[in-house]
């Protein structure tokens, strides 16, 4: 395998994007991303496009309209999904072309425009990332999957309402310093707890933000990276993994097997461990994620993940700080964009570029992504020089 580094990040601002199409958004984040590498769109050999919905998008093959609009053809585009791990599919697909020697610098997008249906209707397209025979008939929807975690994790471990609420005031801290992230305000416990409940145990600041959005970056093979970039940015393990559609059929509510599996096969491949890792983004697309992902990750033991936040062990100055860009919860959830935007945090942090929100002097980082209640987790391990 060849080895493969991030050589161009180019992040559009999250948010209520009322102002720009999908294919906007897209041409936004890709040319912050060229600017960022200092390359011509020419010198990219191929492109893979990370879109979850088509129902978000309006239409089939979406892909299309991002090649499209910012001139790519006649080149090799592809669209990939996995829901909410879609954008770190569509990294890991990227990787598979560079390592491969298909391609020597390709392009990878992730774009979702969530916010041109109403929250009932994207609620609704969500749930249907559940097992579509056995689950979303009935009702089910992400707050409802992921409250039954919470309330699991609660029942076994004694994990508490004030724990969830620490993780949503710890991201929105962060969010607040993010320029790109949809919510930039800091909350307090008591706001927190206090917000309205959509599935019990968990209220409005559990859930991340349902956010329009698009992200990229560009990878090349060491050959190119060193011409290109100054500072490249190694990846050096890439986990995936999967389990049951249907939660019902997992063993375990209060950990994601998927998730384990992929963390195993990252650190393997980048001959690292969990005590290794400088700073983190990890799936919080609800509170009780973020805690579950602790554990998951080797970060904490099983069942520890709400003390270590209450310690503050995931802040910048902690052991291991965990979205500090303000993760799902505060910079926003367009799902297409979630997984390439870890990757950006994660590579703004190794070059030392994160301003207010920089982690002291990291060398290794790790970008965990889970789609749907855990049908699909892919982690990313990345190394500076
Ligand atoms: C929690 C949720 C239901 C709230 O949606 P909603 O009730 O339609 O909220 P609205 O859009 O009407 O916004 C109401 C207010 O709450 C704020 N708000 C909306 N969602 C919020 C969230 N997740 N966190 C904090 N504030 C939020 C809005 O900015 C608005 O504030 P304002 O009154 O000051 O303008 C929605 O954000 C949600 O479903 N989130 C989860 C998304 C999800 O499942 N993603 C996939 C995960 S795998």
């Amino acid at each position: 395998m060849r080895k493969v580094a991030v050589v161009g990040i180019g992040h559009g601002k999250f948010g209520v994007r009322s102002d720009a199409s999908l294919r906007e958004l897209a041409f936004e984040a890709v040319k912050a991303c060229l600017d960022d590498a200092g390359i011509p769109l020419k010198e990219v050999d191929s492109m893979v496009t990370g879109i979850a919905g088509d129902e978000f998008a309006l239409g089939l093959q979406p892909s299309a309209q991002v090649h499209d609009y910012i001139g790519f053809h006649p080149k090799p585009n592809f669209r990939v999904e996995g829901a909410c791990a879609t954008g770190s599919i569509a990294l890991r697909t990227g990787i598979m072309n560079v390592a491969s020697g298909l391609a020597d610098v390709v392009l990878v997008v992730g774009v979702e425009k969530m916010t041109e249906v109403p929250t009932s209707i994207a609620t609704e397209i969500m749930g249907k990332a559940g097992d579509s025979i056995w689950e979303y008939p009935f009702g089910t929807t992400f707050p409802g999957y992921y409250a039954l975690i919470a309330n699991a994790h609660m029942a076994e471990y004694g994990t508490t309402e004030e724990q969830l609420a620490m993780v949503s005031v710890k991201n929105h801290y962060y969010g607040s310093l993010n320029p790109y992230a949809h919510m930039q305000k800091k909350i307090t416990l008591e706001k927190a707890l206090t917000s309205f409940t959509v599935a019990y145990p968990l209220k409005l600041y559990d859930c991340s933000l349902i956010t329009d959005g698009a992200a990229a970056v560009i990878i090349a093979s060491e050959e190119r990276a060193k011409v290109i970039s100054k500072k490249p940015v190694w990846i050096v393990g890439a986990g995936l993994a999967t389990d049951t559609l249907r939660l019902g059929d997992r063993k375990s509510l209060t950990s994601i097997l998927a998730a384990r599996e992929a963390a195993k096969t990252a650190y393997k491949m980048a001959g690292v461990g969990p005590s290794d890792i400088d700073v983190a983004t990890v799936h919080d697309c609800f509170t009780i994620a973020e805690i579950v992902a602790y554990e998951d990750l080797g970060f904490c033991e099983k069942g520890e993940g709400g003390k270590l936040i209450a310690a503050k062990e995931t802040y910048v100055g902690g052991r291991i700080p965990v979205n500090v860009d303000g993760g799902l919860k505060s910079k926003g959830h367009p799902i297409g964009a979630t997984g390439v935007s870890m990757a950006i945090e994660i590579t703004k942090q190794l070059r030392g570029e994160a301003g207010e929100r920089q982690v002291k002097n990291p060398e290794i980082g790790l970008a965990h992504n889970v789609g749907g209640t855990g049908q699909v987790v892919a982690v990313h391990i990345f190394r500076r020089e």
